[in-house]
């Protein structure tokens, strides 16, 4: 299973990037937001910053609503990037999102489906061409469904079906969730850096860093 690292900041873009971890970015309205920046200004910098990644997801904003405005939408933002293929255009999953996912497809831009919450809307996305689909595990957990649960029977549909869309396992909260979605079949987590340095951690390394460090102390110099 890859990392892609879900935030719009630029900051934390640099840390994961700089321990090499790193496969994609995905940003979504609300995560620009958060950031206070203007969209596409923020979209051209990331692909500037990770130039190597597999993946940038840039999504159309919610007020494209149609097919058409959606792939006029991707297609300024597929300019930024000077037409690269690592840019990826991010749809919402509803039928106009499919129909530019099919487009898009087509023309051989990159697609990640996102608000995927259950398998069949997967299903749909994958026969639309989406190079990615985004099943939002956090969000259903919160309404007290197996987010988990959806990766893992997604997983086995495509396998089924011999479909080459790969999952993004999304809104992942914490380490369980990538322990689990990992053994469930995702191709990707996509998760914040908080996440990143959490997996990264245990107790037990902590106190054997301090344990050599003390020992080192004591040893002939
Ligand atoms: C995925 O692409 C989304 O940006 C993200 O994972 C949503 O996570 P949240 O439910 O924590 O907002």
């Amino acid at each position: 299973m890859k990392f892609f690292i879900d935030t719009a900041n630029v900051q934390d873009i640099k840390k994961a990037y700089k321990i090499g971890v790193l496969s994609g970015v995905t940003t979504n309205p609300s995560l620009v937001a958060k950031e206070g920046v203007k969209f596409e200004d923020r979209i051209e910098e990331i692909l500037q910053l990770v130039p190597d990644v597999e993946s940038v997801s840039a999504e159309v904003t919610p007020d494209a609503v149609s097919a058409e405005e959606m792939i006029e939408q991707a297609n300024e933002l597929i300019k930024i990037n000077n037409n690269d293929k690592n840019i990826t255009i991010k749809l919402p999953m509803t039928l106009a999102g499919l129909e530019a996912c099919r487009y898009l497809a087509h023309k051989g831009v990159k697609t990640n489906v996102t608000l995927i919450f259950t398998v069949n809307q997967a299903l749909l996305a994958a026969r639309a061409g989406a190079t990615y689909v985004s099943p939002f595990l956090g969000r259903l957990d919160d309404i007290s469904e197996d987010g988990v649960q959806l990766v893992s029977k997604v997983a086995e549909l495509f396998r089924t079906h011999s479909l080459d869309t790969q999952i993004i396992a999304a809104s992942v909260r914490h380490p369980d969730h990538v322990t689990r979605v990992a053994m469930a079949g995702a191709h990707i987590a996509t998760v914040p850096f908080s996440v990143i340095e959490q997996i990264s951690k245990h107790p037990l390394t902590d106190q054997g860093l301090d344990k050599f460090a003390a020992d080192w102390q004591k040893s002939v110099k």
